[in-house]
């Protein structure tokens, strides 16, 4: 069955400040996204990635179409609470999803809210700090730690709440390249390791090669999809959407502009390393 299943979804947000002309910000999307995948969503700012992404748990409502979560409408507010357990949702910002001072507290507020034993609690908390491997910082006071760390401990707090897909929206925008790494490793080791469908939006192409699939947006509609070689060996049509290739594919995309003989799905430094090394 799929995790998510997005049908001719069209999406328009109020009139107010931010939108006078209250234009169609989703413009008949379709998406389908399986069990267990893991997808990088792109495109360039304001082409409707967020809200997107909203309508998989049920924060906003389809004007036109459908959204299904594992075959359940989004539409249906008795089953809120059911999609709202089984989409986790992962912000930018990790100083807006901490609500607690000391870390442990802070993951244990979601299945708290659940209503949760207290005892399994205690458990889901645990192995949610391992998983994230935050867990000799439990006991520490949250704004203490660093962007990684928190961001971290945000993702904690989702687990804890046991999703079977997790939506992430930009989470390493604020972070170093550290604390990218460490929560992009993270995210990786949860759908590897536990099955845990994922949704990556993001800016960094680096991000995005990791992924199963590859989704590209443009003014509300899908317009590029397919596995990270087939996405990202379209340079030309990835510029004309205003978007950045990754290093290694830029790379070779010059050389072979002035005539050298290389690979058009280089991705990794690996992979770039070894075309390069084939010529010498
Ligand atoms: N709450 C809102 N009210 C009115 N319009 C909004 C609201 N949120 C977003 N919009 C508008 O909807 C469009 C799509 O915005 P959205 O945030 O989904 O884009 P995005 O792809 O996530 O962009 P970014 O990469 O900058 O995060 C934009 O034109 C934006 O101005
Ligand atoms: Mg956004």
């Amino acid at each position: 069955m799929n995790m998510i299943s997005v049908d001719s979804l069209r999406f328009r947000y109020e009139e107010g400040e931010e939108q006078p002309d209250s234009t169609v910000v989703l413009d008949g999307v379709d998406l389908t996204i399986p069990r267990g995948q893991f997808i990088a969503l792109l495109g360039h700012n304001g082409c409707g990635k967020s809200t997107l992404a909203k309508h998989f748990n049920a924060l906003l409502l389809p004007l036109g179409g459908a959204v299904l979560i594992k075959g359940v409408s989004t539409a249906d507010e008795d089953k809120r609470y059911d999609i709202r357990s089984t989409v986790g949702m992962v912000l930018q910002n990790p100083d807006n999803q901490l609500v607690s001072t000391i870390v442990e507290e802070d993951v244990a507020f979601g299945p708290e809210n659940l209503g949760v034993d207290p005892a399994e609690i205690r458990e889901r908390v645990d192995a949610a700090l391992k998983a994230v491997g935050m867990y000799e910082y439990r006991g520490h006071a949250a704004h203490k730690l660093s962007g990684g760390q928190k961001q971290r401990v945000a993702i904690a707090g989702v687990l804890a709440m046991q999703p079977e897909c997790i939506v992430l929206d930009e989470p390493t925008a604020m972070l170093d390249p550290r604390g990218r790494k460490e929560v992009i490793d993270t995210i990786c080791r949860l759908n590897r390791e536990q099955g845990i469908t994922i949704v990556l939006i993001t800016h960094y192409m680096e991000e995005a090669v990791l992924a199963d699939r590859v989704v590209v947006m443009e003014n509300g509609k899908v317009v590029v999809d397919g596995t990270p070689h087939e996405v990202f060996s379209k340079v030309d049509t990835l510029r004309e959407l205003e978007l950045d290739v990754p290093q290694p594919t830029e790379l070779c995309y010059a050389l072979r502009q002035v005539g050298i003989d290389l690979p058009n799905n280089v991705l990794t430094i690996d992979e770039c390393v070894e075309a390069l090394s084939a010529l010498l």
